[in-house]
């Protein structure tokens, strides 16, 4: 037996890239692409030398699935052409400036598996040139896209699909498990509050935040201060899955911690977030919409709170991209969805919400809330249609990532809802300032002692 340390690789892609921005701003694009939408983990090496040492170590394993090399020069030689595909053994694509790609024609004539791409189709991101390339590279070695064949399987496979392949995928991280252990708990229909205050109570962190959270007018009503509460009185006003959701949701708001190269605006993000669960909220507690069937609480707040949970993944992991998508929304004046698309929608924020919650064990009807908050299809469910207008609400009271983005209402969703516009916007004014305020307040709590 050997004594080799266990391998922390299962699938992944090898990135040849040399130093440079360009070839920095294409790898990171490709990186996307091949972390979520196929569930590959990425090694990256800078030079031939190192490229070639990687594939010598995994040879054995078949654990790199492709190589995609970036630079700015052909290769030169045949020999090291199949060196970094094993001979046609995994899929090979050179990504290079387009002058230096036709002189690189001739010599890749004979292999089947070396696919070409230029630097201009992959820096155009409005061209899906680059993105064809690896579909087609990829269809003809059979590696699989994560969503293929969903519709035949069962929401448990799914989930158990995603966990293989995103098993070790570092830009997916896990949610912290005392919030799973919540989102478990307040899942069950037999569940009792003595437990849940027994969780919440192991995380004193969690305790000394929400009983400042509970404190607040919103929860503890104008004329009375629950300065002595304790947290059993807290489940007994507010009820238990409230209680468990607000606790959830300071252990997820002091867990995510954004990376030092990104500029990511966690407090606005999550200022949109919970403010799209506590309008869901008002919305069904106060009959203020009528909901073709009756919504979960732990469902509406769980979605309301996680939808954009992907913009989260790609301001912290790809910032440049994030980056790109807020430039185009400022420039088009579109919602960030809208400039998603524009840019190829490579990994779009809906798409990561929905991976990030089937990993984390969510049920079918929140990873479809979360998965078409924007693009709510024919025929939405209560969920969707309400997840939908609370975020748009949102965005209209200026709580979006972006002050000035744009609210989009589906003619479906309202019509569902049997809502003309002018109510939308009665019930917005109706919301209005003091609804910001409140949620801007129960975010500071949150988020510090
Ligand atoms: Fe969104
Ligand atoms: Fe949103």
């Amino acid at each position: 037996m050997s004594n080799q340390k266990p391998d922390p690789f299962q699938e992944c892609a090898l990135i040849v890239q040399q130093p440079g921005k360009v070839q920095d701003a294409l790898a990171k694009f490709f990186m996307l692409m091949l972390n979520y939408r196929y569930g590959l983990d990425i090694m990256v090496a800078h030079t031939s030398v190192e490229a070639f040492s990687i594939i010598q170590r995994y040879k054995e394993s078949d654990k790199i699935r492709c190589a995609i090399v970036i630079q700015s020069r052909r290769i030169q030689n045949r020999s090291a052409l199949s060196a970094l595909n094993q001979d046609d053994h995994f899929p090979l694509i050179l990504v290079l400036p387009a002058q230096q790609l036709e002189e690189q024609r001739d010599l890749t004539q004979r292999f089947e598996n070396v696919f070409l791409c230029s630097w201009e189709m992959a820096a155009n991101r409005r061209d899906p040139a680059a993105q064809l390339v690896v579909e087609a590279a990829f269809a003809r070695n059979k590696i699989d896209e994560l969503f293929d064949g969903i519709d035949h399987i069962s929401h448990q496979e799914l989930q158990a699909r995603i966990k293989h392949r995103l098993g070790n995928v570092k830009v997916l991280p896990t949610l912290p498990e005392i919030a799973l252990r919540i989102m478990a708990m307040i899942e069950e229909p037999d569940a009792q509050a003595g437990a849940l205050e027994e969780l919440i109570s192991s995380d004193p962190a969690i305790v000394h935040r929400l009983l400042q959270v509970v404190s607040t007018p919103l929860f503890a009503g104008s004329g009375q201060r629950a300065g002595g509460w304790t947290v059993q009185d807290a489940i007994l006003r507010l009820g238990w899955k409230k209680v468990g959701v607000i606790a959830q949701q300071i252990k997820l708001m002091n867990s995510l911690v954004r990376p030092q190269n990104s500029a990511f605006d966690l407090r606005r993000f999550w200022e949109h977030s919970v403010g799209c669960a506590l309008i869901a909220d008002r919305l069904v507690n106060e009959n203020l919409v009528m909901l073709p069937a009756a919504v979960n609480f732990n469902d509406y707040w769980i979605s309301a709170l996680l939808h954009d949970i992907g913009k989260l993944l790609l301001g912290f992991f790809f910032w440049g991209h994030f980056e790109e998508v807020l430039k185009q929304m400022t420039a088009d004046h579109s919602t960030f969805r809208e400039a998603e698309k524009e840019l190829g929608d490579i990994g779009s924020h809906e798409y990561l919400s929905q991976l990030l919650l089937l990993r984390s064990n969510a049920t079918k009807e929140v990873v479809e809330a979360v998965g078409k908050h924007h693009t709510t299809g024919p025929a939405p469910s209560s969920l969707i249609c309400l997840v939908h207008l609370a975020n748009n609400l949102c965005v209209e009271l200026g709580l979006g990532y972006w002050p000035e983005e744009p609210a989009r209402y589906s003619e479906t969703v309202l019509k569902n809802l049997r809502m003309p516009p002018e109510e939308v916007h009665r019930l917005r004014d109706m919301l209005g300032k003091p609804t910001v305020l409140q949620i801007k307040e129960v975010v500071s709590r949150c988020a510090h002692a």
